[in-house]
Order: C-alpha cells, then sequence, then structure tokens
C-alpha cells in the first residue's frame, strides 16, 4: 500500500530551506543539496533526486547538479536523450510510470521501475529539471507531480 505522505508539511519545510539558504547566502548548488536530501528522506519512495541544469554556455545540453542517490554515468545529457533530455526538449513535466516500457530511456540502476521529471523555469526558460528515481514501478501521482511542480516553481528563484 501506498503510504501517505504530507507533502504541504514538506513543501515549508523546503520553504524554510530556501529563505535560510538565501538570507545565509548559501550558494544555490548547496541549497538546491539540501532540497534533494529533505525530498529523499521524508518521501520513502523517493530513491533518488537530483536536479539537471541547462548548460547554458552550449544551450542544449544538461549538466548534472545537486543529488542524492547512487552515482550515475549519465553526467551529461544532450536535449532529445532519455527522459530527461526529452523533458528538456518538449519542456513538460515527463512521468514514466515503468521504465522497462520506455525505449528512450538512460538506465542508471537496475533497480529503478519508475521516473519522475519535472522542469524548472526562469522567465519563462527551461533552466534545470528535477529528477526523481523510484525502485517502486508507478510511484508517481498527481500529487507527486503537483507537489514536485511547485518546488520547482519555488526553486527558480535560485536562478
Ligand atoms: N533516467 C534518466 C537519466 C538520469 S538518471 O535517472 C539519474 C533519463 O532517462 O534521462
Amino acid at each position: 500500500m501506498r503510504l501517505q505522505h504530507n507533502f504541504s508539511e514538506i513543501y515549508k519545510t523546503i520553504e524554510s530551506i530556501m529563505h535560510n539558504g538565501i538570507r545565509h547566502k548559501k550558494s544555490r548548488d548547496a541549497i538546491l543539496q539540501d532540497i534533494c536530501v529533505i525530498l529523499k528522506d521524508k518521501i520513502c519512495y523517493y530513491d533518488w533526486v537530483g536536479f539537471y541544469l541547462v548548460d547554458q554556455a552550449k544551450g542544449n545540453e544538461l549538466v548534472l547538479g545537486p543529488y542524492v542517490g547512487s552515482s550515475t554515468e549519465h553526467v551529461r545529457i544532450p536535449f532529445g536523450h532519455g527522459i530527461c533530455g526529452q523533458a528538456a526538449e518538449r519542456s513538460e513535466t515527463f512521468v514514466v510510470s515503468d521504465v522497462s516500457k520506455e525505449s528512450n530511456y538512460l538506465a542508471c540502476s537496475p533497480n529503478v521501475k519508475s521516473e519522475i521529471v519535472v522542469p524548472v523555469f526562469k522567465d519563462g526558460k527551461l533552466v534545470a529539471e528535477l529528477d526523481i528515481d523510484s525502485n517502486v514501478l508507478g510511484a508517481f501521482n498527481q500529487e507527486d507531480r503537483r507537489f514536485l511542480e511547485r518546488v520547482a516553481d519555488l526553486v527558480s528563484q535560485l536562478f
């Protein structure tokens, strides 16, 4: 059975991480790292949580930013490649319930069963993505999506 998580409580925690981080002049990456830690700690089926940042020099490539979970070989992802690259190309959230059924997918670990990728926009322009992998099949529902899109909106002020 799916465990109930209090997304509004977790959102408030993330808001205070953001505000305190900005007040104490923490770096953007340090704040993003703290947010990854909270998301992974608080939500039991979030097994890999990370940010990919748009390489501003190239414009069409993502580069791995702060993350929590096993290390990944996918440090750079061209737009269009994998779930992350497709979400970047289309500038929209991708939810994949069963990654084994996805042909354009970049595997990080054989344990991963489902994935959500949420774009982060600054002034309407894609600047980053929040990427979450779960070892549970079909882990992400509408509630996760709405919650993570709010988190993505919140972090956009760091860019
Ligand atoms: N699975 C992603 C690659 C990034 S890892 O999940 C960390 C994809 O297909 O784009």
